[in-house]
């Protein structure tokens, strides 16, 4: 089992006020402590922005949900609202294992985020294949192309229009289009967009609009938005949307992000650019990877992580949470890509990639539930 839980020697006054009565920090410095008995991270930052997590509805009972509950006031779900989950076959729409989030939330209280309206991944197939079955990207009739360019549009808009009004007093925030800028600053040739253009972003905003609640906002969304070409890239294109009077409320950083990278003046830069265009910003899918992709160095096994990587990551956090605190008016919402280090996609892509070699340890909580030295830093 991994023990990571000594928190760093300057937090001891944070530690004692932390901690709740009876528990003093002598124990609490060699042994384990859970996320369940310390402070809630959501009410630590009531001020600034709300604090959410990625879900999968297996995650709703047992421990995953008393942590969420304790610490977490938003939700979103990690996969089952993706386009190829509840819209798997055109004209049937599977919403029973999203409902169990929305309703989870409802009932506690929390915010909801809805992740994602338009990506191109995760995406079924039967969107971009013309009434014949044939793949439109590859049409080369002008007429054809055209006719197949309003037939993809008619089925977004219906995806959208279901989808939204279906959730419309529960979702407060849409992450309307995902990922439709590249790493070089293009515009993402997806289907989306080799069948379309730039429409599919227009028609995906004006109809998420359309039948959201009025108080939802909507968001373009993306990874690397800190990162150039890609981020001015993202900016020119959304002043452009927005000069169009294309409805975008905010942009989603993704922020899949590493200890040291980016540095924090770029994160801020970022935030404050996109604030400048009126927008809201959203911390949409942050994990701290303490490798980076491929992992690097390659450590032999998740025990082996040795603790000063845990300490070089609580520092970054320590940087990162100060900032969105500076900016909290330009921020409404900071969500991790997942509740502890038990469950994080870092580890699939290790899985599949690098045969479990590099296993990741990207949040402030570990495997077990227990606080992190990263967990200190934020609360401090
Ligand atoms: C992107 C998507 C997320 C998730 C992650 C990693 O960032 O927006 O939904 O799939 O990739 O899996």
């Amino acid at each position: 089992m991994l023990k990571v839980l000594r928190k760093p020697v300057i937090c001891g006054l944070a530690l004692a006020l932390l901690l709740p009565a009876g528990m003093n920090s002598v124990s609490a410095a060699n042994e384990p402590v859970s996320a369940l008995e310390v402070k809630p991270m959501d009410e630590r930052y009531k001020n600034s922005f709300t604090i959410g997590a990625a879900v999968e509805p297996y995650q709703l009972e047992g421990k995953d949900a008393e942590v969420l509950k304790r610490h977490y006031n938003s939700i979103v779900a990690e996969n089952v609202m993706k386009p190829i989950n509840i819209h798997p076959e055109e004209g049937k729409f599977n919403f029973t294992e999203a409902d169990k989030i929305v309703k989870f939330a409802k009932e506690n209280n929390m915010d909801l985020r809805g992740h994602n309206l338009v990506w191109h991944s995760q995406v079924p197939d039967w969107f971009f294949l013309d009434e014949e079955g044939k793949p439109m990207v590859n049409e080369t009739d002008p007429k054809q192309r055209e006719k197949n360019k309003k037939l993809l549009l008619k089925r977004l808009e219906t995806h959208i229009k279901t989808i939204v009004k279906r959730y419309k007093n529960d979702v407060d925030s849409w992450d309307v289009v995902n990922e439709v800028v590249d790493d070089s600053g293009e515009l993402r040739q997806s289907p989306w967009y080799q069948i379309t253009g730039t429409d599919y972003i227009k028609v995906a905003f004006e109809t998420a609009r359309k039948y959201a609640g009025k108080d939802a906002k909507l968001y373009i969304n993306d990874y690397n938005t800190e990162i150039e070409p890609k981020r001015t890239a993202i900016y020119n294109l959304v002043k452009d949307l927005l000069a169009q009077g294309v409805p975008i409320d905010g942009i989603g950083h993704q922020s899949h992000i590493q200890v040291g990278w980016p540095s924090i003046q770029e994160i801020e830069k970022t935030i404050n650019m996109f604030a400048g265009l009126g927008l809201d910003n959203q911390i949409t899918e942050l994990d701290v990877s303490l490798y980076g992709w491929p992992p690097t160095p390659a450590y032999p096994s998740y025990d082996l992580i040795p603790q000063s990587e845990f300490e070089r990551q609580a520092a970054y956090y320590d940087q990162l949470f100060a900032l969105y605190e500076k900016l909290g008016d330009k921020i409404s919402n900071v969500t991790f890509w997942g509740i502890a280090d038990n469950h994080t996609w870092l580890n699939d892509r290790a899985e599949q990639y690098n045969n479990g070699v590099g296993k990741d340890a990207p949040f402030v909580f570990d495997a077990n539930y227990n606080v992190k030295p990263a967990y200190w830093a934020i609360m401090d």
